[in-house]
């Protein structure tokens, strides 16, 4: 059967998940009910938006989002993070932690395991080191780093590849208001050693669709001729730049979550696309 949203590969790791996921960080806080957040997963299975964002250090969202998949329990793919404070260092504290999210989770695995940010007392190899150790313990599909350099994404496949296991994503942030990643070389270096990025506040926050700068006229120019929404086009826009770009917008509202999957479809034409580079440099 079809799948429902386009899927892109994460790098050569054999996984793939839809253009189009769901940010989560924001689903432990205070005011999020169970029935809303529900609402929020239902609507994204329904469009074939599978793919859930979480982290350990997101509080409370591993917790809701495994307590929505289980009320609704068609298949999902699930993005985790570890953070790798100081004090963590022994492959026991990278076992402890995973166990933790999967307990919370309710799953034996997770899809995608990244470490969640560079700065750790261990050094990029042996953050590896350790991600490996996961991966081969068969708890984790697929690895993969966020917030990493272009540099720090070459030591860390390099080391990875020792175990013959591929780095899958580096999750950076990256929108029509954020382009670092197009001119630090991240997205360059994702090209090179065929890795995924997976894009985090591809809708700066929430701040898309408000009115402000030129970028913003622009923005609500061209969703209106296209009968689009702001973040409809800045969505088109950003998995427009790359096959190996995977979107995952926040939303604690389903209706956020259903006006996001009309991001994918249809495309910006060139013309557009150039408009909203140069308006966005
Ligand atoms: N790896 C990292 O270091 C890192 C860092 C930050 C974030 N992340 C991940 O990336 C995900 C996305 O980032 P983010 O949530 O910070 O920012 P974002 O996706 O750019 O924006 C989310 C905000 O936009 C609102 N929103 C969603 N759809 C909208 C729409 N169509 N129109 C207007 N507003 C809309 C949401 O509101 P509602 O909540 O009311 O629906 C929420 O307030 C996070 O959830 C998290 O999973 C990762």
């Amino acid at each position: 059967m079809e799948p429902l949203m386009p899927l892109r590969a994460l790098g050569r790791s054999g996984v793939r998940v839809p253009a189009l996921g769901v940010g989560t960080n924001r689903w432990g806080r205070r005011g999020r009910g169970a029935d809303q957040l529900g609402r929020v997963l239902s609507a994204a299975l329904d469009a074939g938006a599978n793919l859930f964002d979480t982290a350990e250090v997101y509080l409370g969202s591993e917790k809701a989002l495994g307590e929505c998949l289980r009320r609704d329990p068609r298949p999902a793919l699930v993005v985790s993070k570890f953070a790798p404070y100081p004090t963590r260092f022994s492959a026991g504290s990278f076992q402890k932690a995973l166990q933790g999210s999967l307990a919370r989770l309710g799953r034996d695995s997770v899809d995608l395991y990244l470490i969640h940010f560079p700065f750790s007392l261990l050094g990029i190899a042996r953050l590896m080191d350790r991600l490996a150790e996961l991966a081969q313990a068969g708890r984790v599909r697929a690895v993969g780093v966020s917030n990493f350099s272009a540099s720090q994404m070459y030591v860390a496949a390099e080391r990875l590849d020792r175990y013959g296991i591929p780095l899958a994503a580096n999750e950076v942030q990256f929108s029509l208001f954020h382009r670092d990643p197009e001119r630090n070389g991240v997205l360059e270096a994702c090209r090179k050693l065929d890795v995924a990025l997976i894009a985090y506040r591809p809708l700066a926050g929430g701040r898309i669709g408000r009115p402000g700068s030129a970028l913003e006229t622009t923005l609500a120019g061209m969703a209106h001729a296209r009968q689009k929404t702001a973040a409809q086009v800045a969505l088109n826009w950003l998995l427009g730049k790359d096959e190996r770009i995977v979107a995952i917008p926040g939303a604690t509202r389903a209706e956020h979550l259903k006006e996001n999957v009309g991001a994918i479809g249809w495309t910006l034409s060139d013309d557009e696309h150039a408009t909203l580079d140069r308006v966005s440099t």
